[in-house]
């Protein structure tokens, strides 16, 4: 038996996400797409004989199943109404900057809401319809939150698990959601659910007990009309081994040479690793390098910084807007500093492959991961896991998940412009011993927890008697 098939005790899988792990191959089919939470599920689906519920990112896509290298996925269709409603309004607009600490304005339209309704039914649906008898079904993040309950009404055989990928507000910030009671009614046909950090679960719990009048029986044990859900913290990590490996390989270790090369050979080099996200904190980051710079603090002949910008919900204009402050920044700062062929921000608009990405982190000697907030940020583990060299430093925000765990990070404040400029020297100017120390630490810790686990001690849970 398989570790995850001991976990689930041999029950069937059903994972269930907004997006289906698949994107078109060139001949119109269709391949495996990249992206962290893929690369965690897929082997667990494959080795469990398992199902994939999701949207496959296209227009009215098909809605026949798909087998795709022993995989069953089962698409489900999307208008560009309900892109539109369902997915860049209720998921993007509404709820995604509310659970980031409101740190842009929600839009709350009802058309979103009913739109939002719409599709969770179709996902239950589709899950009730396929799921195997006793089927362990486990579904993700902010998209989903209404389909625990309503797989619960037509299927009461299933074990239903839930994990949030992203923050979950205070109660204060929640209770604006004009439909929270139905949110959290939703969440609680959840037999589990599952958090990044600890104070996420808190939330959760007192959202429960204030707004639905839910009970907590014993320690993270709810009662809600005669049910029972267990709520917990279960912080994702990443492929640890992979990186580990592809950032040893020769191949990789050139690459980072030749990156350090192209970039001028300066003294330090700083890196920024973001979805461009506003969420992210890019803007403040690179403010607090070009005052650096300013100030002499910095030199433009012995740092650089790089700066990769994932594109991400493109057609979302708080997105667009984002993107506009940030180029702008950029621009202004190589303005100011650059010597000819020489910028001092390298900025990329670009998704990087992996063969890129693991060099580039392995070429940055200060890795800057400043969110305002973020459920754990998984750029931050896969920095140090990729440093198999033992060096390198990383600047992390208090305000994300891997803080927690990260004991060996510069943590800062991000909101606190002095503090970034600050912990940015120090980083910069830190002692080799230092840094290998606190590198050190912090891989330990980061290859003590592979995703595997993540995923088998979050299915154990879901499945214990
Ligand atoms: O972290 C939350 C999340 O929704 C992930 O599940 C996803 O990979 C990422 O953000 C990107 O989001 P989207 O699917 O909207 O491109």
């Amino acid at each position: 038996m398989s570790e995850f098939a001991h976990a689930t005790r041999n029950r069937p899988l059903v994972v269930a996400a907004n997006r289906l792990p698949v994107s078109r191959s060139g001949d119109g089919g269709w391949e495996p797409s990249p992206g962290g939470l893929v690369r965690a599920l897929w082997p667990i689906v494959q080795e469990t004989g398992g199902t994939w519920v999701g949207w496959t990112g296209e227009i009215d896509g098909p809605s026949d199943m798909i087998r795709l290298e022993g995989i069953d996925l089962h698409p489900i269709p999307i208008s560009a109404r309900e892109r539109e409603r369902y997915y860049e309004g209720f998921s993007n607009d509404t709820l995604w900057p509310l659970y980031h600490d409101a740190i842009r304005d929600s839009g709350y339209q009802i058309d979103d809401w009913t739109s939002y309704v719409d599709v969770n039914q179709r996902f239950a649906v589709r899950i009730a319809n396929i799921a195997p008898p006793d089927a362990v079904v486990w579904l993700h993040d902010y998209h989903l939150q209404l389909v625990p309950a309503l797989v619960r009404e037509q299927r009461s055989d299933l074990r239903i698990g839930w994990f949030n990928h992203i923050p979950w507000p205070p109660v204060e910030l929640f209770q604006r959601l004009p439909w929270r009671s139905e949110i959290i009614a939703g969440l609680l046909g959840s037999d589990l659910l599952g958090f990044q950090r600890e104070r996420a679960a808190e939330n959760f719990i007192t959202a429960a007990q204030q707004l639905v009048g839910a009970t907590e029986i014993d320690h993270g044990v709810l009662e809600h009309n005669g049910r029972r859900t267990r709520v917990g913290r279960f912080p994702i990590s990443i492929d640890v081994e992979e990186f580990a490996m592809a950032a040893s390989g020769r191949a990789s270790r050139q690459r980072a040479a030749q990156f350090r090369v192209r970039l001028g050979d300066p003294e330090v080099i700083l890196l920024g690793v973001d979805r461009l996200d506003y969420t992210k904190g890019i803007g403040s980051r690179l403010r607090a390098f070009g005052h650096l710079l300013d100030q002499g603090r910095l030199d433009p002949e012995r740092h650089v910084l790089v700066q990769v910008a994932t594109p991400t919900r493109e057609r979302v204009e708080m997105y667009q807007e984002e993107r506009r402050e940030i180029e702008q920044i950029v621009g202004e700062i190589n303005g100011r500093h650059a010597r000819l062929g020489f910028p001092v921000i390298h900025y990329l608009y670009q998704t990087l492959s992996l063969d890129d990405l693991i060099p580039l982190y392995r070429a940055g000697d200060v890795m800057l991961v400043t969110p305002f907030r973020d459920g754990m940020n998984l750029v931050a583990k896969e920095y140090v896991a990729a440093h198999v060299d033992g060096d390198g430093v990383l600047v992390l925000s208090e305000f994300t998940g891997a803080a927690d765990e990260l004991e060996g990070a510069i943590l800062v404040n991000p909101h606190d412009e002095r503090a970034l400029q600050d912990a940015i020297v120090q980083a910069v100017e830190m002692h080799r011993h230092e840094r290998r120390a606190r590198m050190e630490k912090m891989r330990a810790v980061v290859s003590a927890a592979n995703v595997s686990e993540w995923a088998r001690s979050f299915l154990g849970a879901l499945c214990e008697p």
